[in-house]
């Protein structure tokens, strides 16, 4: 019975690689040292099935090459404590001519290889002991590279975790903001009638004239219906684009009513206002709406004119005319005109240049809702000093 061998050999591809070798026949264990001596393994040889399991046990192996047949501790049972102590353990068996199918067995329990006895080729066990070393290695750098994978994938998973949390607070911050972008449009949608109504209540304080204070009061019924358009949409009531409430609209005549209302409820003297109205312009849409168009974008022109000539010389000028199947207003005016880089964010909610309490910067934005939800267009032209034109095209009501 031979004892462990000193560790031998020096680093084989980057590591030393530990060979265990048992073999029970002191001439076949003598001849296995001879041809792995000089290689570069830390070697073991043992005698013994049991010398062989202390060892497999105390440090484990690389690489088994152990006989089949062991009195002991028999060479399959070796093969199967290598390999639960480190699963990439490489084995290969030495068994005798007449075990053939044992060698297959020895196979199926995961052996890497077999040798037939008498070792004829002592090179190609050699051989057999390299390719095991090379399988190894490829197995083993699969196996880190698993472990990275799944590490990576680990890390992914947290930082997936993290954006579905991110996004669901983003949501949620965006419905709020939503539900603020809402009612600050509603605020401003119904703030416009309301100043009529109110102009209009006062003017009927100091009118004697019946007939007069008629009409105020007819125009007074007019805006409460819009408002009350208004809150029923908001309610959910009503959808325009199903219809209801919906009915052909004379445009140039809303022009020319949003015209009066705006200089109603807004200081618009000194401007010259021009209209060049087509009658005959007709959309299929909500009159509310329509008229909140004009309104927003006449008031935006008297504000900017008011702005850029304080002492006179404003003109707005409101088309309204029609193209086949089409529609098509424009609102100019000579006031400051709109710096170029501003130009693609005057339809966002909430710009404004008003100081704060003038303007809410949600006029722009109630214009291109209600014009695009009608499948229309908006566009506008400006320059610094020029002035500003808005141009509106929505479909003809057939
Ligand atoms: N005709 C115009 N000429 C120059 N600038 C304009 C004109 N129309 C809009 N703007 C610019 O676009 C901005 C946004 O207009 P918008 O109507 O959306 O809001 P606002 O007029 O500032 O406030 P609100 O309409 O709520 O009173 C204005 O503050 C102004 O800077
Ligand atoms: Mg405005």
């Amino acid at each position: 019975m031979d004892s462990p061998s000193p560790p031998s050999g020096s680093p084989a591809r980057g590591a030393t690689a530990h060979l265990l070798v048992v073999d029970d026949e002191p001439v076949i264990l003598q001849i296995l040292r001879a041809v792995f001596e000089d290689q570069p393994y830390r070697l073991t040889t043992v005698g013994t099935g049991n010398d062989a399991r202390r060892v497999i046990e105390e440090q484990g192996c690389d690489i088994l090459v152990t006989d089949k047949n062991l009195p002991d501790v028999g060479g399959l049972v070796l093969l199967e404590l290598a390999k639960q102590r480190d699963p990439t353990t490489e084995v290969i068996v030495v068994t005798g001519y007449g075990s053939l199918e044992t060698a297959i067995q020895a196979m199926e329990l995961g052996a890497y290889d077999y040798v037939l006895k008498p070792l004829n080729n002592v090179f190609e066990i050699r051989r057999k002991v390299e390719r095991a070393l090379d399988r190894q290695r490829i197995a083993r750098e699969n196996a880190r590279l698993l472990v990275d994978l799944k590490d990576k994938n680990d890390a992914l998973q947290v930082a997936l975790d993290e954006a579905r949390e991110l996004q669901a607070e983003l949501i949620q911050s965006e419905k709020l903001a939503g539900i603020g972008t809402l009612a600050a449009g509603v605020a401003h949608e119904i703030s416009s009638p309301l100043f009529g109504i109110m102009g209009l209540a006062e003017a009927i304080l100091d009118e004697s004239e019946p007939e007069l204070t008629r009409e105020y009061a007819g125009d007074i019924v007019e805006y409460c219906r819009n408002i009350r358009d208004i809150v029923v949409e908001l309610s959910g009531y009503s959808r325009a684009a199903s219809g209801e409430y919906q009915t052909t609209v004379d445009v140039a005549k809303v022009a020319e009513d949003a015209v009066k209302l705006v200089q109603r409820t807004a200081p618009t003297d000194g401007i010259e206002v021009e209209l060049a109205l087509t009658p005959g312009a007709v959309v299929q849409a909500r009159v509310n709406e329509v008229q909140q168009v004009f309104v927003n974008l006449f008031k935006n022109a008297c504000e900017a004119v008011r702005e850029h000539h304080p002492d006179g010389g404003g003109k707005v000028r409101v088309q309204v005319d029609t193209e086949p199947g089409a529609v098509r207003a424009s609102v100019r005016d000579n006031g400051t005109g709109i710096p170029n880089d501003k130009l693609g964010i005057v339809f966002d909610p909430f710009y404004t240049t008003k100081p704060p309490g003038k303007g809410t910067g949600l006029g722009l934005n109630v214009v291109w809702r209600i014009v695009t939800k009608y499948r229309g267009s908006v566009q506008v032209e400006s320059g610094v000093g020029d002035g500003t034109t808005f141009r509106i095209k929505l479909p003809a009501a057939s």
